[in-house]
């Protein structure tokens, strides 16, 4: 089966198409064509994606006679920074863009964060397109319009709301992406499970496994329902004063997680948000807000499929209860030093709190930190 679903994200005239198939970079010509008429197109990569498949892209666009030029970045979450974005801006100026340039998107989050945030700055605003090639843009972060960077402040802390104008899905590119990468976007498909889709979970128990074996199907079906999920959200609450702050869930964890860690590759992103989504659970379990069994659930699925689920395999670290809930203080989604938390009453079930008291966090997190000890060796006592 090889077909090609259109979703749309309902944004009156910011509204725009989400296409998931599995050949969509080898037609990404036909698919830009309307938008790119007239138009030249700039190509932001990173320097892992650009050599696997750079060159198809830009082959699928010269045969459409799309005028396209490349920009590669040093691909890792490094690049999000202040001092990318200014050489990437300085560049596409030099090359002589104007309001009519296109910029694509061509790689993982950093690349869409950084090239989205470039497009919301330049000449106050030119569109982009994305075209996510792991499995986390595709089913989070290039539709919905997040677009930004890092600072030594913390993630994210400085972007933009800026819609892309479309988004070229291509599951088939996922066959090349690293078996952890796939984990870690595996992560945030779960995530839609647990937040707002009970049946979505049920069905990733069964076919999580092959999802993240690369499974044609399972990938396809996942992405699909990921997107529509996404776009549904996006469309009731662009701006997230309401709704969209479900797709949080586990991040107030896990952003405090990847804080500790230093945002290198000791702890990715989605693994982050796998301990994170665990442990909102146990939290929403240890309030007597959600049964037990559901957050015993979610953990056996995600530590099945080869997902972290607590501190254990980020040993090596005097991890502090204090410090995390320091971090999550100073949240961008905290108020008044207040964090916000995503809880839930039952697996799909989710709904935002701003009244967690502390003491509930220092005993969710020291008990989930005494997990990390090593055995007492009672045998050479
Ligand atoms: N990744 C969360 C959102 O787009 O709102």
């Amino acid at each position: 089966m090889n077909r090609t679903e259109r979703l749309t994200v309902a944004l009156d005239e910011r509204r725009y198409d989400i296409l998931v198939g599995e050949d969509l970079v080898a037609q990404a010509g036909r698919h830009l064509r309307p938008l790119a008429e007239g138009r030249r197109v700039m190509i932001v990569s990173d320097e892992t994606v650009a050599g696997l498949h750079l060159g198809a892209l830009e082959r699928a666009l010269a045969d459409a006679r799309i005028d396209a030029r490349a920009f590669v970045v040093p691909a890792g979450e490094a690049s999000k920074d202040f001092a990318t974005l200014q050489h990437l801006c300085e560049r596409l100026l030099e090359a002589g863009i104007d309001r009519g340039t296109l910029l694509l998107a061509f790689g993982g989050g950093v690349v869409g964060d950084l090239t989205g945030f470039a497009a919301a700055i330049l000449l106050r605003g030119i569109d982009f397109v994305q075209v996510p090639t792991t499995l986390l843009a595709q089913v989070d972060s290039s539709v919905g319009g997040k677009t930004g960077i890092d600072t030594p402040q913390g993630k994210n802390l400085v972007g933009a709301f800026h819609q892309p104008r479309l988004v070229l899905a291509d599951t088939g590119i996922l066959a090349s992406l690293p078996r952890r990468e796939m984990l870690a976007g595996y992560a945030e498909v779960v995530k839609y499970g647990l937040l707002g889709d009970a049946g979505f979970f049920h069905w990733l128990e069964g076919h999580g496994h092959s999802l993240v074996e690369g499974e044609p199907n399972a990938l396809r079906h996942a992405v699909l329902t990921a997107c529509r999920a996404k776009a549904a959200v996006v469309a009731a609450d662009e701006r997230e004063t309401g709704q969209r702050a479900l797709l949080n869930l586990g991040h107030t964890f896990a952003h405090a997680l990847e804080a500790e860690c230093g945002y290198g590759d000791d702890l990715l992103h989605g693994e982050a948000v796998a301990i994170g989504m665990t442990l909102a659970f146990e939290l929403s379990a240890q309030l007597g807000l959600c049964p037990a069994e559901d957050a015993d659930r979610v953990r056996r699925h995600l530590a099945a499929v080869d997902l972290p689920t607590g501190f254990e395999r980020l040993g090596g670290r005097a991890w502090s209860a204090g410090r995390l809930i320091e971090h999550m203080r100073r949240d961008k989604k905290a108020s008044g030093g207040q964090p916000a938390f995503v809880l839930a009453r039952r697996i799909g079930e989710a709904f935002v709190s701003r009244d967690v008291a502390e003491a509930d966090l220092v005993s969710l997190l020291t008990e989930a930190i005494a997990q990390t000890a090593p055995p007492l060796d009672l045998a050479g006592a």
